[in-house]
């Protein structure tokens, strides 16, 4: 049946402007007799046109731009055409389809494909029958503590794939239900927190007797630890932009309620204050490494998403009213950002070098080592992990303290939202495979390395049974960023890489269970306490696999480098910005 995407969206802005909220402190019912169904499979929805790639000479480039500058309408007929790059891209072992499993097909799709569709599926979570989401994981076996809830970063890779599979019905509900969720009054015993922050996560609990539905949301109020999600919001509004750049549907942006919504996030980062640094000050656990694992400070993941929201907003908010001034701080917050972080955060060969001989006690303008950072706390394994070749933006940077541990998600969104300038872009891609056994391994990939142990561990961690040495968050594998590496790779011009982490991704994970995460030193293990059937895992997948099929998907995910944020000033002049 052909998708209609009119009478669709005539059909989802009546069902919004029909629905009867009642809002209570922390959650909100619907008065209706909606059911959840945390097991229905949604109806599989065949695809408009099958796309189908044939080679010619356009170029890789060419592709990804083309992604990049346009709307995206679901599933449209495209022809693509071969370079040497798209010839490596579309070798026979990868030109199956990735998108829902039809019947027929030029090229079989690899198998875990049906399996993946079919578990994504499965873990939709329904408010009054309409789907808003997926549940963290659907694993029987374990207690299920928060993990029956839908999180916001974690359905950032399920709304890819329902997006690139021409499915953005979900997606546009589960944009509209967080927005809901944001205008809570949201309250830790007697302090109230800022009016923007977005939930981590949120559980829909049905109500079989009174036939309601409820929306219970964690703004870190429930969370191990009480830290709020800082990463929540951005990753909203990035998600906002995918589904606008992918249906070519700018009423949902456009909507009084969203161009709120994004003021209010925002509002909260652009705030004057105490500031020194461009760069967001954050508490430890605040984004995907959600517990005490001394990311407190700058840590590069809140950076570039920051980074990536600013410029996703920048394309979204409009420049009525106060909008035009709202636009202006967000320039020039977006110019002092990637200066920063591109300057302090960068670490090679050279720049190492540089802090090794850093003088220390400089005062005035003119320093060189203008956070005191004090060469002897650099520890021993950077210099043997750093290749000649090869580079990335480190973990923090604040006074007299450099974080250099390798933070994956950091790296690969500086990448996407052209933080990184195609330099280090191709300087991070470089590092990857300089250190393929350290930072890939077996099962990709590392969200950090090197693991802390010992005493750092029990000091920083605050001796974390979860975060022990070669797991979890403490530089455990995570297969969710395979989605993100291959975007990044793609974006870079080296999808060869993206397409040696996937082979190795298909050896084991369907047949582990498609855990959460991996432990050891080359990820061999199932995570200690990972649960199985995780959703990002699943759908992170899925998403890397279409990605590599149709490169021009990276533009619902990926930004044009903005020649304007070019660093203007050098490292010694900088003062007189
Ligand atoms: C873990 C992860 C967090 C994720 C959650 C649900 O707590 O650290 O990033 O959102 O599980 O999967």
């Amino acid at each position: 049946m052909p998708f209609d995407m009119n009478s669709f969206q005539r059909h989802l802005s009546l069902e919004t402007s029909s629905e009867s909220l009642k809002r209570t402190n922390d959650s909100y019912t619907s008065g209706d007799n909606g059911s959840t169904e945390f097991e229905r499979p949604m109806e599989s929805r065949p695809r408009q046109i099958e796309t189908h790639h044939s080679l010619d000479e356009r170029s890789l480039n060419d592709i990804i731009s083309s992604g990049l500058s346009s709307p995206r309408p679901p599933r449209q007929l495209e022809t693509v055409k071969s370079s040497e790059c798209l010839e490596a891209l579309l070798s026979p072992s990868i030109r199956s389809s990735a998108g829902t499993p039809r019947e027929h097909h030029a090229f079989e799709p690899h198998p875990m494909i049906a399996d993946a569709w079919e578990a994504l599926r499965r873990s939709m979570v329904f408010f009054r029958s309409k789907p808003v989401g997926t549940i963290a994981a659907l694993d029987p076996t374990e207690d299920s503590l928060n993990y029956n809830q839908v999180f916001v970063r974690d359905f950032v890779p399920s709304a890819l794939a329902f997006l690139m599979n021409g499915e953005p019905e979900i997606v546009k509900n589960f944009l509209l239900k967080t927005l809901r969720l944001q205008s809570i009054e949201k309250r830790i015993d007697c302090f109230t927190l800022g009016e923007g922050v977005m939930p981590a996560s949120f559980k829909v609990l049905h109500d079989p007797v009174r036939k309601t539905d409820t929306m219970i949301a964690d703004f870190g109020e429930s969370a191990i630890g009480r830290v709020a999600p800082v990463d929540s919001g951005f990753w909203w509004i990035i998600l906002l932009r995918a589904y606008t750049k992918s249906t070519g549907d700018h009423t949902l942006a456009d909507m009084p309620d969203c161009q709120r919504g994004m003021r209010l996030i925002l509002t909260l980062c652009l705030a004057d204050g105490f500031d020194t640094f461009p760069t967001l000050l954050c508490a430890d656990g605040c984004c995907m490494v959600d517990r005490r694992m001394g990311i407190y400070g700058y840590p590069i993941e809140i950076q570039s998403l920051f980074f990536m929201a600013l410029r996703s907003a920048k394309s979204l908010i409009k420049a009525e009213g106060d909008g035009k001034e709202f636009l202006e701080r967000i320039d020039k917050r977006l110019h002092a950002l990637s200066f920063h972080i591109r300057e302090y955060f960068w670490l090679d060969h050279q720049q190492l070098n540089n802090i090794y001989r850093f003088k220390t006690e400089e005062y005035s303008h003119t320093a060189v080592n203008k956070f005191n950072v004090i060469p002897d706390s650099i520890p021993d394994w950077i210099f043997d992990f750093l290749p000649l070749k090869g580079g990335f933006f480190i973990g923090n940077v604040s006074p007299a303290r450099m974080d250099f541990r390798w933070f994956a998600i950091g790296n690969f969104m500086a990448i996407l939202s052209s933080l990184a300038t195609s330099e280090q872009a191709s300087a991070i891609m470089d590092l990857l495979e300089a250190r393929w056994t350290e930072l890939v391994g077996d099962m990709p990939l590392k969200v950090s390395y090197p693991a802390m142990e010992g005493h750092e561990w029990r000091i920083v961690t605050g001796c974390d049974p979860k975060n022990t040495r070669w797991s979890y968050h403490n530089a455990g594998s995570w297969p969710v960023i395979l989605w993100m590496l291959t975007a990044a790779c793609i974006k870079a011009g080296r999808p060869q890489i993206a397409r040696r982490a996937i082979e190795q991704v298909e050896t084991r994970l369907a047949k582990d269970g498609w855990p959460e995460y991996y432990d050891g030193k080359l990820g061999r293990y199932v995570g200690k306490q990972a649960r199985k059937f995780q959703t990002w895992s699943i759908a992170g997948y899925l998403v890397a696999k279409m990605m590599l099929e149709d490169p021009s998907h990276l533009g619902m995910i990926g930004l044009e480098e903005d020649k304007k944020m070019k660093p203007s000033l050098t490292r010694s002049a900088s003062w007189t910005a």
